[in-house]
């Protein structure tokens, strides 16, 4: 695909965003979270387009963006991890979890595998407390785990599953 076609493909996409989400002020963040509900992040050419298309300055979306946490700015990984770093998941060993992912991943919080296979992130509660420490993985839930369990589901994803 050449440039001009990728612009043109962004152009139609921001457009369709546009006629769904609506353009008044009070839209901005609808509108970001439909670009990342489509794309996983803010794509740059996507953002610049609807800002085009809404007329206002990209980088007032990008302002609004950067405040909020819920917004990513670079693709992630073929599987999202997030693990639970709230109070319930933190008193039951949930730092543990975590560094044996990190290391076995050998990922940063917030950072993409180099083979781009997973996505590491913290969050504060995944609602299921008493399963205590909790991980999610894409949409499933992994409750009670220990590293070594931890360590054995990774590999099932890294292996396909
Ligand atoms: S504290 Fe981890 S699920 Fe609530």
């Amino acid at each position: 695909m050449s440039c001009a076609e990728c612009g043109n493909a962004a152009v139609k996409e921001a457009r369709e965003i546009v006629a769904d989400v609506g353009s008044e002020p009070e839209k901005v963040i609808p509108l970001l979270q439909e670009i990342q509900k489509r794309h996983g992040y803010l794509s740059q050419e996507l953002v610049e387009a609807v800002a085009e298309e809404i007329k206002i300055p990209a980088s007032r979306l990008y302002g609004v963006a950067t405040f909020y946490s819920q917004f990513r700015f670079a693709p992630i990984g073929k599987h999202l991890i997030r693990v639970c770093k709230g109070t319930a998941c933190h008193v039951a060993g949930a730092e543990k979890v975590y560094s044996i992912i990190s290391e076995d991943l050998k990922v940063d919080e917030g950072g993409t595998t180099a083979d781009g296979l997973f996505t590491l992130e913290s969050v504060a509660c995944l609602g299921c407390c008493s399963l205590a420490p909790v991980v999610m993985i894409d949409d499933n839930i992994y409750g009670k785990l220990s590293p070594a369990k931890m360590g054995k589901i990774l590999k099932e994803y890294a292996d396909g599953k």
